[in-house]
């Protein structure tokens, strides 16, 4: 397995991250465990604000909360000085919860409801990314309500689709997300927001993809938006103050990843900026992006406690572990692809091919097909990297398992920041009808 981060094996021969033993982690907070090694989140930060500062373009670096998103994440992402993307009332309330600064709050989704509307507003957030016309009529209702000014960004496609190695340029009209710039409805938006008396139109935002290893669609998607920003421009006099570029930069997972380092990514952003925005208007934009995977990816590490093992005679060896789907439904998912290793026994070789199993009752419930161990025995730490992103954030109570709790390692310390669900939280929404209680 690749080591990540503060990621080694130790003298006893035990994986370790952020100098904690993984051994010692199982004893202390039990198994399943969402390990984050904060120093590498914290790394990744800094490499995004700092490669930007290399650019002398005025920016902002937003992290993605939806990678994953709690409390003690929204308060480290205030203390490296980045904005916070939110799409929902409950990643908002969070981030209050975490006293993030709102005026670096961003709020995005395709159906944001009246009530997170004025949530956000009553807040103060510093920014909306509206997403399609109804928002725009709501937003301007509830904000003229209020008597506030909301400023927002219009999400735009720009006929950009990037996965992995390739972009597709699509001209695609077919998304539930934003306003098509192909087919004139981004035109039209910014006519309707510049009449809208509460709204303060800052500029317009886009999001080409996820787990993307070139710079060539971040490359087209900042053209494609310059092109509609000129258009803007020249024919209706607004000039846009911030552009949007989303997320998407992609991780290592497997040694089939070959992600670009995070300052190659924001070297080709602002090369394409220069480039193509020189010449609009007073002075280039202000940059905005959205990392979510890329800051957290590669800094969590899933410990789980192998049980049962089952051997297939010349078919497979299944070895079970005490998660599975609810704390990782990327495989079920997506068929994505992580790697492991024996946490307890990190120098021991490889003798065997085993296939990874979860524990709920569904044959899909598959973490890692086909992949070199040592001899695995009952009670073997099992060890899964870069499961930092969309993990925890995407877990589940299926079957009724209990979420794992969640460690940030740091300098040899634990800080519990997420406690392991109880089977009190399991019941705590649950009512029994009085009616069928008076007849037991
Ligand atoms: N901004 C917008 C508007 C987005 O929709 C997303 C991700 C991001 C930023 C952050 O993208 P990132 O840097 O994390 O790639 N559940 C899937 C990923 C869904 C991504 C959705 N949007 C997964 O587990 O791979």
């Amino acid at each position: 397995m690749f080591l990540h981060g503060t990621s080694q094996i130790n003298a006893q021969g035990h994986l370790e991250i952020g100098g904690c033993d993984t051994v010692q982690l199982k004893e202390q907070f039990g198994t399943p465990l969402y390990i984050m090694d904060e120093q590498l989140i914290r790394q990744r930060c800094r490499e995004f604000v700092s490669a930007f500062r290399a650019t002398g373009l005025s920016f902002q670096v937003a992290y993605a909360s939806k990678a994953f998103c709690t409390v003690a994440m929204c308060a480290l992402v205030a203390e490296e000085g980045m904005s916070l993307d939110v799409v929902s009332d409950g990643e908002l309330f969070t981030a209050l919860q975490a006293g993030f600064p709102v005026e670096r709050i961003h709020f995005h989704g395709n159906n944001k409801t009246p009530d997170e509307i004025e949530m956000a507003l009553e807040a103060g957030i510093g920014c909306f990314v509206v997403d399609n016309e109804t928002e725009l009529h709501l937003l301007q209702a509830i904000a003229s309500e209020k008597n506030v000014q909301a400023n927002i960004l219009l999400r735009v496609t720009p006929g950009v689709e990037a996965h992995t190695h390739e972009y597709i340029s699509t001209g695609q009209t077919d998304s539930k997300f934003g306003f098509d710039i192909g087919n004139g409805s981004a035109y039209e938006a910014v006519k309707l927001a510049l009449q809208k008396s509460h709204l303060r139109l800052l500029g317009v935002h886009s999001h080409i993809g996820s787990q993307i290893f070139e710079v060539d669609g971040f490359m087209v998607a900042a053209e494609r938006v310059a092109h509609f920003t000129r258009e803007v421009y020249e024919q209706l006099h607004a000039e846009f103050r911030v552009i949007n570029l989303g997320g998407g930069f992609g991780i290592r997972y497997t040694e089939e990843d070959t992600p670009l380092a995070v300052a190659k990514y924001v070297e080709a952003i602002s090369q394409a900026v220069h480039t193509h925005f020189s010449g609009i208007g007073k002075q280039l934009p202000e940059i905005w992006i959205e990392p979510g995977r890329s800051i957290v990816g590669d800094a969590g590490t899933t410990l789980y406690t192998i049980g049962s093992v089952k051997d297939i005679p010349d078919i497979r060896k299944y070895v079970s572990v005490d998660g599975g789907m609810t704390d990782n439904p990327r495989p079920a998912l997506y068929q994505a692809k992580y790697e492991a290793m024996l946490a307890n026994r990190a120098n021991d070789s490889d003798e065997e091919t085993v296939s990874i199993a979860g524990k709920c009752c569904e044959s899909g419930d598959m973490l890692i097909w086909d992949m070199e161990l040592p001899q695995v025995q009952s009670g073997d730490l099992l060890a899964v990297a870069a499961t930092g992103a969309y993990n925890y954030s995407m877990a589940s109570n299926y079957n009724r398992l209990r979420r794992p709790a969640v460690v940030f390692v740091k300098d040899g310390h634990a800080e519990l920041v997420v406690r392991r669900e109880t089977f009190e939280d399991i019941v705590r929404n649950d009512l029994v009808p009085k009616k069928a209680l008076s007849q037991c």
